[in-house]
């Protein structure tokens, strides 16, 4: 599995520094709580190496397009094929990989429709090795932490984060530590942490209680931290959306519409369009809009209510439990990439968001319900007129339809919003209940015609 040796051609890859994004104090390595050393706010990964002789662009998709072809475990990794522009490894052994990232682009026909914008697609991310779009920044993550020697990886999760972390702690050797609000998040993103083998803890908290408490552990014990405050993440993260342009033959789309929760995603995605324009691999960037549940609304309210300048935090209460927060910590990260390219955000209620689900699984591939606010975003932003029926939009779809299944269930057994009639009424056509009957063939056809006609 480890037979490794680089497969043709090979750029230079580039060293990292650590930059603080308000103060912009740069330094070679991080503290634990990978906070600045001088003011306390959030790093980020740069490249000094870039502004004396960057990678050529040519160079760089040849490189990347022939990785393809290649069996070597690092090559067949759709993170660490773009290594050229993440941190780099001292050797290709070292990266901690389950195959992650390589996700499709799926048209969407039928939401196509019923939106009025015909090139219409969805990146899955939810096709990633533990079915969420974290595995793309785990894998990345998680071998900076091997690499420093950690025994002990955490994170506070709403289920994803901590499902992909312990699975990537157990294929890298390291133990993982799991700090979840209790009786808030999907038992089957828990089940995930249970069996590969995480010390799991469910806190009487929310979320955002939980990240308290883990940057607080982080400085107290060695423990590694793998939320998205860590930088390492977020250059895993940004390989969706270079892999979104290689798909797209390096013409972005005109907009790319993604979930927002703790904000990590948005400004990995953010910081990875820049960076191709920077590089010139791109002419131009796509828009970035970031849609939040109505109930967790973070940054929707500091955008509109405080121009961006500082966070205005939120109880946080949605149905879309992988969202639900209300104090996320990269929203200065997410407003800056927003406004450079020009992009927006919006919120979505609790049934715009179960329609979108249901409309998007009947595509044939389903999302969990946190995916489904960019469809239900999308369609808000078509009213708007920010977004044109003429222009190309991407999805991002962040997880799997198998993450949150009460969800699904509830919505089709019409156990959701039943106690409201007229909105039980206007999804009645989206619900498709199961149906228990006699054992006779008579009983299922008399079903098949009434499903014929209905
Ligand atoms: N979609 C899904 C399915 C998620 O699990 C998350 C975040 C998001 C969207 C939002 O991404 O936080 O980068 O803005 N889940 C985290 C977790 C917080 O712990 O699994 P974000």
């Amino acid at each position: 599995m480890s037979s490794i040796s680089t497969s043709g051609p090979t750029v230079r890859q580039s060293a990292h520094q650590f930059r603080c994004i308000s103060c912009g104090h740069v330094s070679d390595s991080a503290e634990q709580d990978f906070r600045c050393a001088k003011c306390g706010d959030l790093l980020e990964i740069i490249y000094p190496y870039w502004k004396e002789g960057r990678p050529d662009p040519s160079q760089v998709k040849f490189v990347w397009q022939d990785r393809k072809v290649s069996f070597s475990s690092i090559d067949l990794s759709g993170v660490w094929r773009f290594r050229d522009v993440l941190p780099m490894l001292g050797n290709p052994d070292e990266a901690v990989t389950l195959r992650e990232g390589n996700t499709p682009v799926y048209e969407l026909p039928q939401c196509a429709r019923i939106t009025g914008v015909p090139l219409l697609f969805a990146k899955h991310q939810g096709m990633n090795p533990t079915g969420s779009f974290k595995d793309t920044g785990m894998t990345v993550a998680a071998t900076f932490a091997k690499r420093a020697g950690f025994r002990w990886v955490a994170c506070a999760s709403t289920g994803n984060t901590s499902a992909s972390m312990a699975a990537y702690a157990a294929r890298g050797g390291m133990r993982s530590l799991v700090l979840v609000p209790e009786g808030k998040i999907s038992w089957s993103k828990l089940s995930q942490a249970l069996d590969y083998g995480a010390v799991t803890c469910q806190l009487r908290t929310d979320f955002d209680g939980c990240l308290k408490l883990l940057q607080e552990l982080v400085r107290k014990a060695p423990v590694y931290q793998l939320n998205s405050i860590n930088p390492f993440r977020l250059e895993g993260q940004k390989t969706l959306a270079i892999e979104l342009l290689e798909q797209f033959d390096w013409n972005p789309p005109d907009h790319i519409i993604v979930p927002g929760g703790n904000l990590g995603n948005s400004s990995a995605i953010g910081k990875a369009l820049l960076e191709m324009l920077n590089l010139g691999l791109i002419p131009h960037l796509p828009k970035l809009s970031v849609i939040q549940a109505e109930g967790a609304n973070a940054l929707v309210r500091t955008l509109r209510e405080a121009g961006g300048k500082r966070l205005i935090s939120v109880s946080a209460e949605t149905r879309a439990t992988a969202i639900r927060i209300g104090n996320p910590a990269s929203w200065k990260k997410a407003a800056y990439v927003l406004a450079e390219t020009g992009g927006t955000c919006e919120q979505v209620s609790e049934v715009e968001i179960a329609q979108a689900k249901a409309e998007i699984g009947a595509e044939g591939i389903g999302c969990e319900p946190a995916s489904a606010v960019t469809l239900a975003g999308l369609k808000k932003l078509l009213q708007q007129g920010f977004v044109k029926p003429d222009e190309t939009v991407v999805l991002v779809l962040t997880g799997n339809l198998l993450k949150d299944p009460d969800f699904t269930i509830e919505f089709h057994r019409g156990e959701m919003f039943a106690d409201d009639a007229p909105t039980a009424k206007s999804l009645a056509s989206l619900r498709h209940p199961p149906m228990v009957l006699d054992a006779t063939l008579d009983a299922v056809m008399r079903t098949l015609d009434q499903a014929e006609n209905s």
